[in-house]
């Protein structure tokens, strides 16, 4: 299979990358990255020599055809991903990943009058907007779509052309919408890799509000193995929503981490609040296990930290040069 990552060079695609080159050595991976300041060649370091890198914007449209025409299929994870960044300046969203999901689109279905091409389209669970704290309700395919921010609106714009292209032209497309992953390779911009590189350079973390707000971790690898699982199995038109039942409030994170590095409890700042932070998150992925037989591996949240921490420990030359200017960012809106 000749598979085209696009966004492979970020935190969740160069996790599949590496997956991809590791347990499937018949794929042959075209990476599709335009470099933000979110995705760099050294995420993809361990696998130079077994794939391809373009440096390129998935708004390119001849590029991108280029690439389509010679893939089996495509799998997306490009976008403008921080709510923070969205917040200050929602036009980077606007551009990737609405016109550039809409540059994919036609990418496949003019590639698709010759040939069979797949894709799968990667999204959030953001796009369902909010829940209630301390409710049952989780998302499921049936959730209306109510994004808050600009980052998860242009998510919810991408997936509804996904949805219409698949109708209108018959796309072969899947998309799955998963809650905040965590792992290796994520940018320092982040909750939990933030609050881990600020204990090690010796900075106090940094809470948004009271900390009650809920998240539904998932470890990237079973995010990735779930995106396999669909590629592979799963309906075109459909859509999966990806958890691993890991739901917890930020506070209850950060003192995990704070434990874990040795820190006291309370070892952190309460800074300014989100404008109109989303409070909970929580997805129902029966689907996914029941009719694909997908299961997460990572299920022990306080282990898969520990990983994660011991990354960022030994990989200081990854975040490092980045950190300080990352932080000076933060400092001037919280204050
Ligand atoms: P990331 O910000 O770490 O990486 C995004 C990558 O896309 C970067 O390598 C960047 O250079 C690239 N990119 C951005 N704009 C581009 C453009 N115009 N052309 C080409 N490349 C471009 O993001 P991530 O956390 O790895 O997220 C990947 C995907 O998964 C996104 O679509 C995101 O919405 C989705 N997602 C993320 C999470 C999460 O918790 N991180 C959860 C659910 C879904
Ligand atoms: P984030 O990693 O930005 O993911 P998202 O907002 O897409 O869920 O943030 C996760 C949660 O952590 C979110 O509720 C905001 C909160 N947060 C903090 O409390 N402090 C921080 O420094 C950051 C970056 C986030």
């Amino acid at each position: 299979m000749r598979l085209l990552v696009t966004g492979g060079a970020g935190f969740i695609g160069a996790n599949f990358v590496h997956a991809t080159v590791r347990e499937r050595p018949d794929v042959r991976v075209t990476v599709l990255d335009a470099l933000t300041y979110a995705g760099t060649r050294e995420s993809l370091a361990p696998v130079d020599d077994d794939i391809r890198l373009v440096a390129g914007d998935i708004t390119d449209a001849e590029l991108v055809g280029t690439l389509v025409a010679e893939a089996d299929a495509v799998v997306h994870f490009a976008a403008e991903t921080h709510v923070d960044n969205a917040l200050a300046d929602p036009e980077p969203f606007v551009r990737s990943n609405v016109v550039g999901t809409f540059t994919v689109l036609e990418a496949v279905r003019h590639a698709s009058t010759s040939k069979a091409v797949r894709l799968h389209h990667v999204s959030t669970d953001e796009v369902y907007g909010d829940l209630p704290l301390d409710s049952p309700e989780r998302f499921t395919d049936a959730t209306p779509y109510n994004p808050s921010s600009p980052y998860s609106a242009t998510k919810a714009a991408a997936d509804m052309l996904v949805r219409a292209w698949v109708r209108s032209y018959r796309v072969a497309a899947t998309l799955s919408n998963c809650s905040n992953n965590y792992g290796p390779y994520q940018h320092v911009e982040k909750f939990i890799p933030r609050q881990i590189t600020n204990v090690l350079t010796g900075r106090r973390p940094k809470l948004y509000g009271s900390g009650a707000n809920v998240r539904d971790w998932i470890h990237v690898d079973d995010h990735n193995s779930a995106v396999w699982h669909i590629l592979e199995r799963g309906e075109t038109g459909r859509t999966y929503l990806i958890g691993a039942d890991g739901e917890q409030d930020n506070l209850t994170v950060l003192r995990t981490i704070l434990r874990l590095m040795g820190r006291a409890p309370d070892d952190f700042d309460h800074v300014t609040d989100r404008a109109g932070h989303d409070l909970r998150y929580a997805i129902d992925p029966a689907p996914l296990r029941d009719e694909l037989g997908w299961k997460p591996e990572h299920t022990d949240f306080e282990t898969g930290l520990r990983e994660t921490i011991d990354w960022y420990r030994a990989n200081e030359s990854w975040w490092g040069p980045i950190k300080d200017a990352v932080e000076s960012r933060y400092a001037e809106r919280e204050g």
